[in-house]
């Protein structure tokens, strides 16, 4: 993603720094979930009051920022093979300031400066409205650590979103952090407690949004589902949040992702049913089908009640695609137990999902207890991905024959090819039919490929 060029007349924080008229060039690598790719749009945005113009490449940059996930060890470790990397970009260029944010940063903090000494800047996601005073700081010579739970809201404290245009798609952030703790998981440690932005804040957002180009939003949050923004006449729940953005005019598609089962209310089953511009898509991660395992993770669902909310769910919107997340693998996980989680996917049918091997994280309860043998967790990987494969290429096979909305967002890989989303979030692709970026159409799906479909407009607004 690009942010737009250094505002004219921006002012330099720190004066007496020679060419200020040059814009710095700032380059952003992210990783993890959706809500690092807001937040990173958000940092360039701040950083581009500060002078600084986005880059697609590290070389030759005078910032480097990776914005880093923490939810795996995999995760994690990227960050220091990719630090390792920028080493020699450091010695030709020794004013060059390398930064970690991200959750990594919040669960490591210093340690990541021992680790890794050319680092000169750490900040958590809860800090980043100060990155404007850090980079200063950098300026002057210093090293900033921020990774404080600062009691202001770091969307407050960030510069409004400048209005230069962008895609027809765009992420928002409406709630942040996780207060479920769930025995394997680090994000209510590295986002903090849960926290939902007001109302009027996010209408506002959506609207600029919307006034630049965008027609698609998806709400982001650790536990979406749980918003409860203070707003006029109390707290809102996200269906409300949702009724009321679907009355912002040129906003034609809302999504919101990841719910956690517990707090998937009445009112939102609701909505789904009732609010045309509400996507019939829902991410809902279940982890595992055993009662037993389910428990152990601190999940507070049963498999069973699972089930029946998913026919709830299906009956408010029948054509709605389930998505959803698997663990396999954690500690004391039996076989009997991973046939529960196969018995689970039989009974929903997922239209797609992501699946994982526990991986211990430090500081989580489940990572001091027994775990699995690594070859038998990976065996169950590839059993359940070969079952939720099967499921998701058949959803999309269902679609041949069906005419969708499908919103375009950029040329294909062949000439004369566009390529969008539908309804479904099924990646459609065209040849021709006169669509350009940010068109809604209404397409027949003619024939389903690997990971996507193929169609023909039928119309276009
Ligand atoms: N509720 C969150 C979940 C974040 S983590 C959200 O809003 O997205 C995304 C997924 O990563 C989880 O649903 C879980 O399936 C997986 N995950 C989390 N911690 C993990 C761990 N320690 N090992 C393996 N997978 C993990
Ligand atoms: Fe992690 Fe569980 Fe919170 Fe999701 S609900 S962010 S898996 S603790
Ligand atoms: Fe990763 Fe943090 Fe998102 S741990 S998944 S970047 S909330």
């Amino acid at each position: 993603m690009q942010a737009g060029p250094a505002r004219a007349g921006a002012k330099p924080l720190i004066e007496g720094v020679a060419d200020m008229s040059a814009p710095r060039k700032l380059f952003i690598r992210t990783y993890g979930c959706q809500m690092n790719v807001y937040d990173s749009e958000r940092m360039a945005e701040a950083l581009g009051e500060q002078g600084y113009e986005q880059v697609d490449s590290p070389e030759g940059a005078d910032m480097i920022l990776l914005n880093t996930c923490h939810i795996r060890e995999k995760a994690a470790e990227k960050v220091y093979s990719e630090l390792g990397r920028f080493r020699g970009l450091k010695e030709a260029k020794p004013d060059l300031k390398i930064g970690v944010a991200g959750c990594v940063a919040q669960a490591e903090g210093e340690e990541i400066m021992r680790r890794a000494p050319l680092v000169d800047l750490v900040v958590g996601p809860q800090s980043y409205h100060r990155l404007p005073a850090m980079e200063a700081r950098l300026r002057e010579g210093g090293r900033a650590i921020d990774t404080d739970f600062p009691v202001e809201d770091k969307f407050t404290g960030l510069p409004p979103r400048p209005r230069a245009s962008r895609g027809p798609t765009a992420f928002l952030t409406v709630q942040e952090g996780c207060d479920k703790f769930c025995a394997f998981c680090v994000v209510p440690y590295t986002r903090g407690a849960e926290a939902s932005r007001p109302p009027e804040r996010i209408l506002a957002e959506a609207r600029d949004l919307v006034a630049r180009g965008v027609r698609e939003i998806t709400l982001l949050g650790q536990n979406v589902n749980a918003y409860h923004g203070a707003g006029e006449g109390g707290d809102w729940s996200l269906a409300r949040l949702i009724r009321a953005l679907a009355g912002v005019d040129g906003l034609e598609r809302i999504r919101y992702t990841t719910s956690h089962p517990n707090d998937m209310s009445d009112d939102l089953i609701a909505a789904h049913g009732e609010c045309d511009k509400l996507m019939p898509y829902l991410h809902l991660p279940v982890q595992s089908g055993s009662d037993r395992i389910l428990k152990r993770m601190n999940r507070s669902h049963s498999a069973e009640s699972y089930l029946r909310l998913i026919e709830r769910i299906r009956a408010a919107r029948p054509d709605i695609l389930i998505s959803g997340d698997f663990i396999v693998g954690f500690p004391e996980e039996s076989d009997a137990d991973f046939r529960a989680t196969l018995d689970l996917v039989e009974a929903v049918g997922y239209g797609q999902a992501y699946s994982f091997c526990y991986s211990p994280r430090p500081g989580t309860p489940a990572a001091e207890r027994a775990q699995v043998d690594p070859a038998v967790a990976a065996e169950r990987l590839q059993r359940l991905q070969a079952l939720l494969g099967q499921q998701q290429k058949r959803a999309q096979d269902r679609m041949v024959g069906q005419e969708v909305g499908v919103l375009f967002e950029k040329p294909g890989r062949e000439a004369g090819q566009m390529v969008g989303k539908s309804d479904h979030l099924h990646a459609v692709h065209v040849n021709g039919g006169g669509v350009g970026p940010g068109v809604l159409a209404r397409v027949r799906i003619v024939a389903s490929g690997a990971n996507s479909l193929a169609g023909e407009v039928i119309a276009a607004e």
